[in-house]
């Protein structure tokens, strides 16, 4: 009979526990936003509904949004508001990730809202907000997605920070008075209005997908999609053999005659891999994280690269055909290639990707390896041959190589699901949530299988993988994950091997220049703590500049037992699996300690990975 008491006694100290941290949580979301009307010079009868007595998700508080009991939305909007914004009172709600004031009264320059940084949205279209933005204003804001600014009356330069957000989905300053020029933005902007404005100069030709409309009511602006050519030949000497470029180079016979090869070779090129150009975002499934500027550029890149290396021009080009290194899907040669309809995917530390599908059906990533010239024939022959003889559902296998002693060619399969980076942070459409615990526990045990696989198979390599991140782990069309870019490195300049593989990017090398086996492990936990906390890593950025640096982020949340809040709140739902899934933050944590003798060891993170439980 003593059971019962103790049970009982178990219940309610258990039922007081969570009684109290939500009322205290709530308390302060209260205290918060009744600091922030305070604040506000003409809210109360506005916000009269805002009553300390109930809880502000009660649904009784007008424009407060919740999620799971959380404040996650503010949508102030048509209430004539204005005054001060007590920016500091709503960064107090970490979960908040909305922040709309649209029509409203307010004047002034743009207040803080650079401290609230997970939101996803600020929308403050129809204020009177003046002045300049500040440059860096965007900086710490890297999850913002959605910005409204229109309709106030904003000057100075666009903040060139805004260019860094990489998830950047929708960008609406018309109708502000915005000057200088228009900066280029990452390819994931799906939604573009500048119009209204006095910006000058040539329209980025990254921007050219867009509506004429988006740029109207600049009077200086010019070039595509605008019906107004640049008179300034720097606007178009980017696009390869164009008219100003003719005129350039003159009447002499001889000038014409390079003229004609430069655009034969832009034409060969062009037709070889830009088909069809399409836009296409960052970190595309070839995988890398960097956006491809603009398809012409890259063409006038490419360009530039074919002319300098004059191996082209000769009868190499005709001589070296492609070399089959696994015909499981069928044999082709560079002909098919070069009437497959092309797309570019994206450009990275090791070259540029591109998407070519071939009349037979097949569709494959064309990568093109700069970096790769050191090794000859025989031994880059040898290496793609053992890569072609590769079987595991989790590691690709590359089907062919083009060789030429500038440049190489690597082919593989296309993954039509793209890569893990695109499918987490490449917003075209698939939400998150496809990306429920149970796929994401998946894609994790594949991908240790995978390491298991390579691990035995280049077992004698310092670094078994070396380019482990996200975008080199590709998705087939049931979230199997297929590792790419694997045991690269005794293929790439020693010289180059430091900007090109991730693994060069931790802190093995960045602080000891030292890599090794463990560096792979300290890859595979970033892809473990990425995949949990739905975050961006900071370590993918060039500089580290953008995204979470999510190492530091989950080992201050641990020490400081606050685990729970580091999950991906994409992931709130499944509260069954909860404690699954900080075992696997954990693991992950422990992957990333930066002390390689510290570190798990790859055998021993693939073992704890397998003992997870959805
Ligand atoms: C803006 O808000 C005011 C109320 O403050 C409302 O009367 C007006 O219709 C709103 N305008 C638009 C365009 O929604
Ligand atoms: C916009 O700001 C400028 C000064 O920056 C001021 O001269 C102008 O009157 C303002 N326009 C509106 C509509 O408030």
């Amino acid at each position: 009979m003593a059971a019962v008491p103790v049970f009982l006694f178990v219940f309610v100290f258990l039922f007081l526990f969570l009684f109290l941290s939500l009322s205290l949580s709530s308390a302060t979301e209260t205290e918060s936003l009744l600091r922030l009307k305070a604040s506000l010079t003409n809210a109360d009868a506005a916000l009269s509904s805002w009553n300390p007595n109930v809880s502000p998700c009660s649904g009784i508080w007008t424009g407060v949004v919740c999620f799971n009991n959380a404040v996650t939305g503010l949508h102030l909007s048509h209430m004539g508001l204005s005054g001060p914004i007590d920016v500091d009172a709503l960064a107090q709600i970490h979960t908040l990730r909305t922040v709309s004031f649209i029509n409203n009264s307010f004047t002034g320059p743009i207040p803080h809202f650079h401290k609230l940084g997970p939101i996803k949205s600020l929308l403050l279209t129809q204020n009177r907000f003046s002045g300049p933005i500040p440059p860096d204003y965007f900086h710490s804001l890297n999850s913002l997605k959605k910005i409204w600014l229109s309709g106030n009356n904003f000057s100075g330069q666009i903040p060139p920070s805004l260019t860094q957000l990489h998830l950047l989905k929708e960008l609406h300053l018309e109708y502000n008075a915005f000057t200088g020029p228009i900066p280029s933005f990452p390819n994931t902007l799906a939604s573009l209005d500048l119009s209204n404005n006095k910006l000058q100069g040539p329209i980025p030709e990254s921007l050219a997908r867009f509506q004429a409309q988006s740029f109207a009511g600049n009077d200086a602006l010019c070039g595509r999609p605008l019906d107004k050519p640049c008179d300034d030949s720097a606007a178009y000497s980017v696009l390869p053999g164009n008219v100003k470029d003719e005129e350039r180079y003159g009447p002499a016979w001889a000038t014409k005659v390079i003229v004609v090869m430069v655009v034969a070779v832009v034409a060969a090129v062009v037709f070889l891999f830009l088909h069809s150009r399409r836009r296409r975002e960052a970190g595309a499934g070839a995988g890398e994280f960097r956006a491809v500027s603009s398809s012409a550029a890259a063409a006038a890149a490419e360009a530039e690269a074919e002319v300098q290396a004059p191996s082209v021009r000769g009868g190499e080009r005709k001589r070296a055909d492609i070399v089959m290194v696994n015909d499981e899907r069928g044999v082709f040669g560079l002909q098919d290639l070069m009437k497959a309809a092309a797309e570019v995917l994206g450009s990275g530390g090791l070259g540029s990707a591109y998407k070519a599908a071939m009349a037979s059906g097949l569709c494959v990533v064309v990568k093109r390896m700069r970096e790769m010239n050191k090794i000859g024939k025989d031994v880059f022959d040898a290496e793609i041959r053992q890569f072609g003889r590769i079987r595991n559902p989790n590691v690709i296998t590359p089907l062919a190589y083009h060789y030429r002693k500038e440049e190489k060619l690597i082919i593989a399969e296309y993954m039509p699901k793209g890569s893990l980076f695109y499918v987490m942070h490449g917003d075209r459409g698939t939400s998150h949530s496809e990306l429920n615990w149970p796929t994401r526990l998946k894609i994790v045990k594949g991908i240790a299988r995978g390491l298991s696989f390579l691990y035995t198979e280049f077992s004698t390599y310092d670094l078994p993988h070396g380019n482990l991140k996200s975008s080199n782990v590709l998705l087939s069309d049931d979230y199997e994950p297929l590792l790419s870019d694997y045991a690269f490195q005794p293929l790439i300049n020693p010289s180059v091997a430091t900007k090109a593989l991730f693994a060069y990017k931790t802190p093995d090398y960045v602080q000891n220049q030292k890599v090794s086996q463990k560096t792979d492990v300290y890859c595979l936990g970033i892809i473990i703590l990425e995949i949990i906390t739905g975050r961006f890593p900071s370590q993918y950025h060039i500089n580290g500049k953008a995204g979470t640096d999510v190492v530091q982020m989950v080992s201050t949340g641990i020490s400081e037992n606050r685990e729970a809040e580091l999950i991906d709140p994409e992931l709130e739902n499944d509260t069954n699996s909860r404690n699954n899934m900080l075992q696997l933050l954990h693991i992950g944590a422990a992957c990333t300690e930066s002390n390689p003798g510290e570190r798990l060891k790859m055998k021993e993170a693939i073992r704890r990975i397998e003992e997870v439980q959805v």
